[in-house]
C-alpha cells in the first residue's frame, strides 16, 4: 500500500510552531583569529628592551666623550695675535696733524710734526679702551669713561692716569716707517715719571 505522504513538497515553518531546523539556526559567534592576537603583542615595545637601549647610549656617549677629550690634549691651544709689527709707509704719505689710517688694523695713531713723527699706541690709560680722534674738537676722547687727550696723547681731563703711551718707530732700508707696539716708551707725567717720549726710537725727525 503507497504512503500518502510521499511525493509531497515539505510544509513552510511558522512562527511559534516549535518546529526546528538545521538550515534555520543562528550561526555561533567564532573566536578571533589567533594571528590578529599575535601582530598586537609585537607592536608593544618591550620595556627589558628599551631600558638596556638607554643604558648603552649612556655608556657610549660618556666613552665618546672621554675619548674627544683624550684627543683634545694632541691639539695644543695656541692664540693666534695680531703681529705687533706695523708697516706705516714712506713719512711722505702723512700731512701735519693726526692721521687714524692704522687704527684699525694697527691700534696706532700717526703724528706728525714740523721735525718729528711718532706713533700713538692707541690704548687709554685709565683702563684700556680705544680712543677715538676727534677733529672737530682737536682732541682724542675715550668711549668709555670720557678721558680727553691732546694730539700729542697728553691726558688733559677724565680719568686718565698719564699720556697715552707711544710704538717704537724706525725706518727701514727702503724708507718706510715700522712701528713696533710691543715696545713701548710711556711718560708718568703726573708722578713725575721720566719722559720716555724724547728717548730715540719714541720718534723719527723729519
Ligand atoms: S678706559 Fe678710557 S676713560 Fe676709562
Amino acid at each position: 500500500m503507497a504512503n500518502p505522504e510521499e511525493g509531497r513538497a515539505p510544509a513552510p515553518l511558522r512562527a511559534g510552531s516549535g518546529a526546528t531546523t538545521t538550515t534555520a539556526a543562528p550561526s555561533k559567534p567564532q573566536p578571533a583569529a589567533p594571528v590578529a592576537t599575535k601582530k598586537s603583542s609585537e607592536s608593544e615595545p618591550d620595556p627589558g628592551k628599551v631600558r638596556r637601549r638607554i643604558i648603552w647610549t649612556c655608556i657610549w656617549g660618556f666613552l665618546s666623550a672621554n675619548l674627544l677629550m683624550f684627543m683634545r690634549f694632541f691639539f695644543p691651544r695656541a692664540l693666534f695675535e695680531p703681529s705687533t709689527i706695523c708697516d706705516l709707509g714712506p713719512p711722505s704719505d702723512y700731512l701735519l696733524g693726526v692721521s687714524d689710517r692704522y687704527k684699525q688694523r694697527c691700534r696706532i695713531y700717526v703724528v706728525r710734526e714740523p721735525t718729528r713723527i711718532f706713533a700713538i699706541f692707541a690704548k687709554c690709560t685709565h683702563l684700556g679702551c680705544t680712543p677715538d680722534w676727534k677733529p672737530s674738537e682737536n682732541k682724542f676722547k675715550c668711549p668709555c669713561h670720557g678721558s680727553g687727550y691732546t694730539p700729542e696723547g697728553i691726558n688733559f681731563e677724565g680719568p686718565a692716569p698719564r699720556p697715552m703711551d707711544r710704538a717704537h718707530i724706525e725706518l727701514d732700508s727702503s724708507g718706510r716707517m715700522i712701528a713696533n707696539t710691543s715696545h713701548l716708551y710711556s711718560w708718568y707725567k703726573s708722578q713725575g715719571g721720566k719722559d720716555e717720549f724724547e728717548e730715540p726710537g719714541a720718534y723719527i725727525s723729519v
